[in-house]
């Protein structure tokens, strides 16, 4: 991207003004981006890049880019069902196919747009995405792209995904999807003990192997293949997908599967069809590069090793693969680190929200084949001056985490549930608690400091107050005024800096779907927000149609509930059928308290652990 600005340039006004606003409020909030010329600094040493091989300037690897280009062309002209392409892509998939030891693999442009395709070709209404919270963008768009259900489990959490899956039972077709190695963390995903739950409950296996492909596995074809299982105890792999413009050094990713699962793919599979093929420079590097790599493994252990030490140096854990995540904690520290490591001639990444949780920003060390012994020195002394947040850091973060308290509708119990949660979040270190939108006559900040106890610091002020008891768009326009859901992410924003490390409790005005404005729901801000959500619904008629409805709503969006409130009159069957449904853990009944007071919350606190909530 490229731009003129200067002296001449007029104020921005329309849209210009609106997008320099966002622009603004990202900077203040130490998440703006830009792009940095890569020649600016030719002489940095490599910690960031996905090159972990070297082979995108190797001689080989870039010669056969060029000869293909000389013979095929720049350009492939076509998407591939068009003609397009060359004969160097079928030569490729089938070398790929070799490599990662499965019937057929098909080559998309990128990454991107191979999970795009693959996960919109198998998964559709009916189905269910079972997906890591940790999964890249890319999944985590295709997943929403699909229209399934999308089911969000805890990162690595094998006991979540199980009551998932068995919730899940009647979903025409269930497919969970991960990592291999992920990309922000570098840890390893239980591949195996995935497989088998899939197994057991007859859903699919997707991995997105596009940090482990080049480097782990026999010819480095990937985490899968480095458990070396026979066919046979692959039957409930659907596909892998692997990226070649990391560690392969082109660009580019194959999808690995059956014959028949790319046939497929080839005929529904968008980012396919209505794209142009890479062009035959691609395809190549490809070849040149899949050859290196079965010689590789002087190399991919030399990396794996520099990781590994690089880690102990530096006080991480051993490393799966070759990315280490530094964290530090807030956005400020990582680009502070960032910028002392630049000026010591080292490339290193500051990775922000939201391609991490808030409060785990960090830096993100790529290791390479082409690091020097120097150069690693030089990065451990580098970091010496910027104490890692503790292991326990990641967490509080992700505990401090916000926490919307989410009703089936209005009236259910939302408040007192705060502030059961405010009081519960408390015991696990600081809390506040923030209802953004107040309609009507109640003070709900009020009932909430009465019954948590709260000392004022922990109640934050309410963003609006609106006389007319309505929905917030009503409640607003009557008194003149309108929701902007950006003022609202900024505040929520401006709590979150104000308030480091505190857990959150954010509860909202009435259900899901009541409209902030004429053309935003609530819904719409959770889905951007993607924050921790507790599901609050009224026990006794009606409940499980509701609290149904409701989950469906936050699912789809990516959200899965941490805690489900049933709040009335117990009712140990609809209790069973939801656990049994839904599989959230846990629901939690909370009867109609007397007297409703600061101590006879503490008692039902007593008996009920609430700390899973607030765990990453
Ligand atoms: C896990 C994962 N999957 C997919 C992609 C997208 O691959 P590409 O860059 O080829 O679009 C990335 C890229 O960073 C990734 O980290």
């Amino acid at each position: 991207m490229t731009s003129e600005s200067g002296p001449g340039r007029a104020a921005p006004r329309g849209l210009e003004a609106e997008l320099a606003a966002g622009l603004a409020s990202l900077e203040a909030r130490g998440l703006l981006r830009a792009l940095a010329p890569p020649d600016q600094a030719p002489d940095l040493a490599d910690f960031l890049s996905n090159d972990f091989l070297g082979l995108a300037r190797h001689p080989e690897v870039a010669a056969a880019a060029a000869a293909a280009a000389l013979e095929h062309g720049a350009g492939s002209r076509a998407s591939r069902l068009l003609g397009g392409g060359s004969p160097l892509h079928a030569q490729a998939e089938a070398r790929a196919a070799r490599w990662l030891a499965c019937e057929s693999t098909l080559l998309f442009p990128s990454g991107y747009q191979a999970n795009l395709g693959v996960l919109c070709a198998l998964a559709g209404r009916g189905d269910a995405i079972l997906s890591d919270a940790l999964n890249h963008a890319s999944l985590v768009d295709a997943a929403r792209l699909a229209r399934a259900q999308v089911c969000v489990y805890r990162h690595l959490d094998l006991e979540q995904l199980d009551a998932l899956l068995r919730a899940r039972r009647g979903a025409r077709r269930r497919l969970v999807v991960t990592e291999s190695v992920f990309s922000m963390d570098g840890d390893l995903a239980p591949l195996a003990a995935l497989h088998e739950l899939c197994e057991r409950h007859d859903a699919w296996l997707i991995v997105d192997e596009a940090h482990a492909a080049g480097l782990l596995g026999p010819e480095g074809a990937g985490a899968w293949a480095a458990l070396r299982r026979p066919p046979e105890q692959a039957r409930r792999l659907a596909c892998r997908i692997v990226t070649a413009g990391k560690a392969l050094g082109a660009a580019g990713a194959f999808v690995a599967g059956s014959e028949i699962l790319c046939r497929h793919v080839v005929n529904v599979a968008r980012t396919f069809m209505y794209t142009t093929a890479p062009p035959p420079a691609v395809p190549g590097a490809l070849l040149a590069s899949l050859e290196i790599l079965r010689e590789a493994d002087g190399a991919r252990r030399a990396v794996l090793e520099r990781a590994r030490r690089l880690a102990a140096s530096v006080g991480l854990p051993p490393p799966d693969a070759a990315i280490l995540p530094f964290v530090l904690g807030a956005e400020e520290r990582a680009l502070e680190a960032a910028a002392h490591c630049r000026a010591q001639g080292l490339g290193v990444m500051a990775v922000r929200p939201p391609t991490v949780p808030h409060g785990t920003s960090r830096l993100r060390i790529a290791v390479h084949a082409h690091n020097s012994e120097a150069e690693c020195q030089r990065l451990i002394d580098a970091l010496a001056r910027f104490p890692r947040a503790l292991p326990g850091a990641a967490e509080t973060a992700r505990r401090a985490a916000t926490l919307f308290v989410v009703g089936t509708d209005t009236g259910v119990g939302k408040t007192v549930v705060s502030a059961l949660l405010l009081r519960a979040a408390r015991a696990q270190g600081t809390a506040c608690y923030w209802k953004p939108v107040q309609t009507g006559s109640e003070n709900d900040t009020e009932t909430v400091r009465r019954l948590a106890e709260a000392p004022a610091e922990e109640l934050l002020p309410p963003l609006h107050r609106f006389p007319l008891p309505a929905s917030p768009h009503q409640a607003a326009a009557a008194a003149g005024a309108r929701i902007e859901l950006g003022a609202l992410e900024e505040a929520l924003e401006r709590m979150r800096l104000a308030h480091p490390g505190a857990c959150l409790v954010v509860e909202p005005a009435g259900g899901l779907f009541v409209p902030l404005n004429d053309e935003t729901l609530f819904a719409d801000w959770l889905a951007r927000a993607r924050p921790a959500v507790a599901l609050v619904a009224r026990s006794g008629l009606g409940t499980l149609n509701h609290t149904l409805l409701t989950l469906e709503a936050l699912r789809s969006r990516g959200l899965e509930p941490r805690a489900l409130f049933l709040v009335g009159e117990p009712h140990p069957a609809n209790c069973a059928t939801l656990r049994d449904l839904t599989g959230i853990e846990p629901i939690l009944e909370l009867p109609h308290l007397e007297p409703l007071d600061g101590e006879s919350l503490e008692r039902w606190l007593a008996r009920h652990d609430l700390s899973g909530i607030f765990a990453p």
